[in-house]
């Protein structure tokens, strides 16, 4: 036996008692006729005492114990007398008659604790060992619970969880494919899901009615903070549904985890269409935590004699609270920050809304007290605050304004990791201009459905059909995306026709599922939460990496096992990647 109690659970009513402890030494103090040591297991942490008076021999084993040795101690629990009300044990500790350790530690490369002194890069080739640290392990935990509270909500409404194979082929989600060569088939290639779109939609052909599965997918992209190669996913489809059956049954999961899990009550989740989030927030995943919506202000600003405005398309702006009182450097460093080429606007105009009701602004010689008071009216701006004003192309304008709206209130302290701001974005375009390869791609994915009011548009301005496609935004951050589907074949061959595929390759790549559509597929949709994305907002974080038990690092590496890494000459022969010239 190795533990009669774990390291987080004796408090003051164990008093007395003889218990076995096991765990790793997270710190000992030598006072020379006393050594405390700090137990540490998952649970928490127990304070051991040994003195030179009770026992010289054990005195002298806990001199020697170094951080992270696994030991197991036996003891009595008595009542501290300098008390520690932050942590649980925090009353008692255990007077120590028994020491054996039970596997020594080399010198951790970093400290074990909640600010560690170890870097991103040694933290990941030592995981085992930042997974020891509270915060980590924590992430976890969340992370646990979260799993299996939709698995609880879902199973309870009769949602089946029902797993689909990884050695597929390529599913489009728009990121390139991982590709896994096959021995028995060679030259032959399967690809990892970048999700379970196509076999969760041939699960409502075969009846299921109402599926779910938390699910790897694997993406080849770009990495970001909150995207890596291989991801989880809660993804779901429902059999005869429309849209809205499909956003309450999701808030319904969304709004129960934040109410079981962070104790968080939030009401009804707001909805928004594409084309306002973009014309209000410049982005299709608008932070609603706070206000500084975005106002139009080529009506009031634009034929006053300022060329920079006259040309362009929009003029557009915010108003920032309480920021009046910027200095002309802070002025220049926000001037700098938007002409970044991450941001790429061309400049930024100012004008502050003066205490006093006045206006001084960076375009004075263009713009009189009361034309800035039209832009004050338009922005909505108040005393004490400054507004923010971009011209341009209407879409590279909303994106920097966005960014820069974004970058302000983070500065500001409006971006609280404490407070959920959920947001469906719902009618999203059907299509998106491709400039490299200059043609359509479906937004979502080719099996979304259009508008049916806005199938005519199909052939003459294919860029303005929305779709029945939804995404749950939650504090500026995608979380979940879906669609209602095309359920019969001829639509569905008429998107892949719009999409460039030829007949052809519709058959090659997607023949099985037109098939499917011939035997009575029903009417069906879903939609997919990105989970380590959710967990990590639960958690207050954006940074998915800390939210993944073995993450990738920014170049896709794990960096703790090596990989990806070169294969033997036999193995790339065995898969017919290489001749065999023996
Ligand atoms: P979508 O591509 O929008 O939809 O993905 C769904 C959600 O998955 C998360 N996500 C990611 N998380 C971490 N790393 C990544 N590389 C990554 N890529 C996506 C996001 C996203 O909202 N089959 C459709 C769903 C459907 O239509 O039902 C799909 O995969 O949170």
């Amino acid at each position: 036996m190795y533990r009669s109690h774990n390291c987080g659970e004796l408090t003051i009513s164990n008093v007395g008692e003889e218990v076995l402890l096991s765990g790793w030494v997270q710190k000992s103090r030598d006072l020379g006729a006393m050594v405390f040591v700090d137990l540490r297991d998952r649970y928490g942490i127990t304070q051991l005492t040994f003195s030179d008076e009770r026992d010289t021999e054990l005195m002298a084993s806990a001199q020697k114990l170094g951080r992270e040795f696994v030991i197991q101690v036996e003891g009595k629990v008595i009542e501290r007398t300098s008390k520690n009300k932050k942590i649980a044990t925090g009353e008692i500790e255990i007077e120590v008659s028994l020491l054996k350790i039970l596997n020594k530690s080399d010198l951790p490369p970093f400290t074990i604790e909640d600010n560690t002194d170890g870097g991103e890069d040694i933290r990941m080739k030592y995981r085992y060992l930042d997974i020891r640290r509270n915060p980590i392990r924590n992430n976890l935990v969340l992370r646990s619970k979260v799993s299996m509270e939709v698995r609880n909500y879902l199973s309870n409404i009769e949602f089946l969880e029902v797993e689909t194979p990884y050695l597929i082929k390529s599913t489009p989600e728009g990121a390139r494919d991982f590709i896994v060569p096959s021995r028995m088939n060679g030259g032959e290639f399967y690809a990892l899901p970048q999700s379970p779109q196509t076999f969760k939609q041939l699960l409502m052909v075969g009846g299921v009615d109402k599926y779910f599965q938390i699910v790897k997918c694997f993406r080849d992209e770009d990495l970001r903070a909150d995207r890596q190669p291989e991801f989880t996913q809660i993804d779901c489809e429902m059999s005869f549904v429309e849209q809205d059956d499909i956003l309450e049954v999701f808030e319904g999961l969304t709004r129960h985890l934040l109410k079981k899990i962070n104790n968080v009550e939030v009401g009804e989740f707001p909805r928004m269409d594409y084309a306002e989030a973009m014309k209000l927030y410049g982005s299709d995943k608008p932070d609603i935590r706070f206000d500084m919506k975005f106002a139009e202000l080529n009506d009031v600003a634009k034929n006053k004699g300022f060329k920079v405005f006259d040309s362009q398309e929009l003029v557009v702006g915010i108003s920032v609270p309480n920021c009046a009182s910027y200095t002309r450097k802070q002025l220049d460093k926000l001037i700098e920050w938007v002409k970044r080429p991450q941001i790429g606007a061309t400049g930024l105009i100012w004008a502050k809304h003066n205490e006093d009701g006045t206006f001084k602004s960076s375009v004075d010689k263009f713009f009189n007290q009361e034309a800035l008071a039209q832009w004050s009216e338009k922005l909505n701006s108040k005393t004490g605050d400054l507004m923010l004003v971009m011209a341009g192309d209407i879409d590279k304008t909303r994106k920097a304004l966005g960014e820069l709206r974004l970058y302000m209130a983070e500065t500001l302290g409006l971006r609280d990791p404490k407070k959920f701001a959920p947001l469906w974005v719902v009618d999203f375009p059907l299509l998106e201009w491709d400039e490299d390869s200059e043609r359509y791609h479906a937004m979502h994915h080719p099996f979304t459905s259009p508008k049916m009011e806005d199938m005519h548009l199909l052939s003459t301005e294919p860029g303005k059909v929305r779709a029945n496609a939804y995404d749950l935004v939650m504090n500026g951050n995608e979380i979940g995306g879906g669609s209602i589907r095309i359920h019969d074949k001829s639509t569905q061959e008429m998107m892949f026709s719009h999409l460039g595929f030829t007949e052809e390759e519709a058959k090659n790549q997607f023949g099985f599922l037109m098939d499917a559509f011939q035997f009575g597929a029903p009417p069906h949709g879903g939609i997919a939460f990105g989970l380590d994305r959710l967990v990590a907002i639960m958690g207050g974080q954006e940074i998915i990496r800390d939210f993944i038990a073995f993450p990738k690092n920014n170049s896709g590496r794990d960096v703790m096992i090596d990989s990806p890494a070169t294969v033997s000459e036999e193995q790339l022969i065995d898969l017919k990647l290489k001749l065999d010239l023996k």
